[in-house]
């Protein structure tokens, strides 16, 4: 479902636990959705160092766990922390409303 500006309803409130993910489709991809600390942050479900499934690694804080070869990434800012990742993965604006939360997707 996609609403208005490009954001699109991935969750209603208090849906996601705090810790906690979800993987969502965003357009033609995917991406995990992490509610951490009071805030949601969204970030692709690709490692760039060979493709992991990110959504499945553990958390650290605010880092992700690549499952594959334990690449590290920032949810906050997708930024690649540890080798041997050395590209960041993208992000995606979050908005959240009384409606839910909303991811922004560039199609
Ligand atoms: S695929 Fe993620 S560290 Fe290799």
């Amino acid at each position: 479902m996609r609403s208005r500006d490009g954001l699109v309803r991935v969750a209603g409130l208090g849906e996601i636990p705090d810790p906690g993910r979800r993987t969502i489709e965003l357009g033609d991809h995917i991406a995990v959705l992490f509610h951490v600390g009071g805030e949601y942050y969204c970030i692709d479900d690709v490692c760039t160092h060979d493709g992991g499934p990110l959504g499945h690694g553990s958390r650290d804080g605010f880092a992700i766990v690549c499952p594959r070869h334990g690449a590290k990434f920032d949810i906050r800012t997708g930024k690649a922390l540890t080798m041997p990742a050395t590209v960041d993965t993208p992000t995606h604006e979050v908005e959240v409303t009384e409606d839910g939360v909303f991811v922004r997707c560039e199609a």
